[in-house]
C-alpha cells in the first residue's frame, strides 16, 4: 500500500499552478527528509540553496537549458556537494542525489510536484551556477530541484518492472 501510493507515483512534474507559496514550514520540512538520506561514513555533505527570489527563478530559467518550467514553480532547491566534508573524493555526487531522491519523495508526499534538472557533471552548467549563487570552489552543485503545486500531473507511469535487469550472484 504504502509503496503503491508514495513511491510508485512518483513522477517529474513540470506543469505548476502560478504563485502558489509554499511555507516556511514546508520547506524546512522536505529540506529535513532530504538530509534523513544516506551518506557515506554519514558525512551528510549536502548544502541547500533555497531560490524563493521570483527574479531568480525566472533568470535561472533563462540560463538551464531543460528548466524553463521554474517560471511558474514556487521555488527551486539547488542541491549541493561539500567537497570539504565529504568521507572520500567524489561522494558528494552520490550523498547528494540520494538526498535529491529523497526530496523528490518528500514533496510528492506533500501533494507537491518536483523535477529534478541535472546540473552536474556539465562542467559550464556548474561554473555559471558557482558564479551566479556566489558558491565557494569546494561547493560543487548537482542539481536544481524546481517545486510546485502540480498543475497537472504527468499520466500514470507504463510498468518499469523488468525482469530482464535483475542478475543473481553473477552477471
Ligand atoms: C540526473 C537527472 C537529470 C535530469 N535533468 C532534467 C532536466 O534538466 N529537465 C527536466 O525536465 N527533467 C530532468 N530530469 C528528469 C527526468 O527526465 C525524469 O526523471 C525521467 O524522464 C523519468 O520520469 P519521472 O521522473 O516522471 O519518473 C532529470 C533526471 C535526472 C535523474
Amino acid at each position: 500500500m504504502y509503496l503503491e501510493a508514495g513511491l510508485l507515483t512518483r513522477r517529474s512534474v513540470r506543469k505548476f499552478v502560478k504563485n502558489h507559496v509554499i511555507s516556511d514550514d514546508n520547506i524546512r520540512d522536505l529540506l529535513k527528509i532530504a538530509m534523513y538520506a544516506p551518506s557515506g561514513c554519514n558525512k551528510q555533505p549536502w548544502e541547500f540553496i533555497v531560490v524563493n527570489d521570483r527574479s531568480l527563478c525566472d533568470k535561472i530559467s533563462d540560463i538551464h537549458p531543460y528548466a524553463k518550467f521554474l517560471r511558474d514553480a514556487s521555488l527551486a532547491v539547488v542541491v549541493c556537494g561539500n567537497e570539504q566534508q565529504e568521507c572520500a573524493k567524489g561522494h558528494w555526487i552520490t550523498d547528494t542525489s540520494a538526498a535529491i531522491e529523497n526530496l523528490l519523495l518528500a514533496c510528492h508526499g506533500l501533494g507537491l510536484g518536483a523535477c529534478w534538472c541535472g546540473i552536474y557533471p556539465d562542467a559550464a552548467l556548474m561554473k555559471t551556477f558557482s558564479s551566479m549563487l556566489n558558491l565557494p570552489d569546494y561547493i560543487k552543485p548537482n542539481a536544481l530541484v524546481v517545486i510546485g503545486y502540480p498543475l497537472q500531473m504527468p499520466s500514470s507511469v507504463q510498468d518499469r518492472f523488468r525482469e530482464d535487469k535483475i542478475h543473481y550472484n553473477q552477471w
